[in-house]
């Protein structure tokens, strides 16, 4: 009972759509109407530029830090804390505010991780870094960052709980990263370039 509680609480949390909420009520600008249409960071970078882009990442890495502090504070077992950050994930992805739709999980998995495993984080940021420098395709480096989220796991000896978790959250986020892949795989996928907004 206290696990049900813990994901519903934290995928309530997860579904707040940070990226539309500061796109529409700060810039007149939603987010799904432009760019890639994901209400993410990555597309508020792309729209709007850096700053809103920094304000919606750190709101939706919180989401993913919050869903684990609920677990810690309901169920205070390692299994709580795993539920609560993937609860905020799929509220992310898939939030009841819109109509089961969403983002792609990143930033919010990012806030998880960053609670669960630090120094997995810490490397795979480093790398998610270091591709989209060479390549400017976000979401290349986002799908290649959540694979390695288990494999690093795996390697640093995380808790089991966590390495099932981390498969788990990469398969989310490189669920939805579907259409990036398409583009991807058909050379249209868009490098990343600060403030062009284009019509919808
Ligand atoms: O974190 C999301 C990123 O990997 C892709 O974003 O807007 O290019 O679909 P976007």
């Amino acid at each position: 009972m206290e696990y049900l509680l813990v994901i519903v609480t934290s995928y309530l949390i997860g579904s707040i759509p940070n990226g539309l909420i500061i796109g529409q009520k700060f810039y007149n600008v939603d987010l799904r109407q432009f760019g890639s249409k994901n209400i993410g960071a990555t597309n508020a970078y792309r729209i709007l530029g850096p700053w809103p882009a920094s304000w919606v990442f750190l709101t939706d890495a919180i989401k993913g830090i919050a869903g684990v502090l609920i677990g810690q504070y309901i169920g205070q077992t390692a299994v709580a804390e795993m539920f609560g950050g993937m609860g905020a994930i799929a509220g992310h992805n898939w939030s009841i505010l819109l109509g089961f739709k969403g983002g792609r999980g990143v930033a919010t998995g990012l806030g998880v991780i960053a609670m669960l495993a630090p120094k997995v984080t810490i490397i795979v940021f480093v790398i998610w870094v270091i591709i989209v420098c060479f390549t400017r395709y976000v979401s290349l480096a986002s799908i290649i960052a959540a694979a390695l989220v288990p494999v690093s796991m795996w390697l640093l000896n995380s808790r089991q709980e966590f390495f099932y978790f981390g498969v788990l959250a990469a398969l989310f986020v490189i669920i939805r990263h579907r259409p990036n892949i398409e583009r991807l795989l058909t050379g249209t996928e868009s490098k990343i370039k600060a403030g062009s907004k284009t019509e919808p």
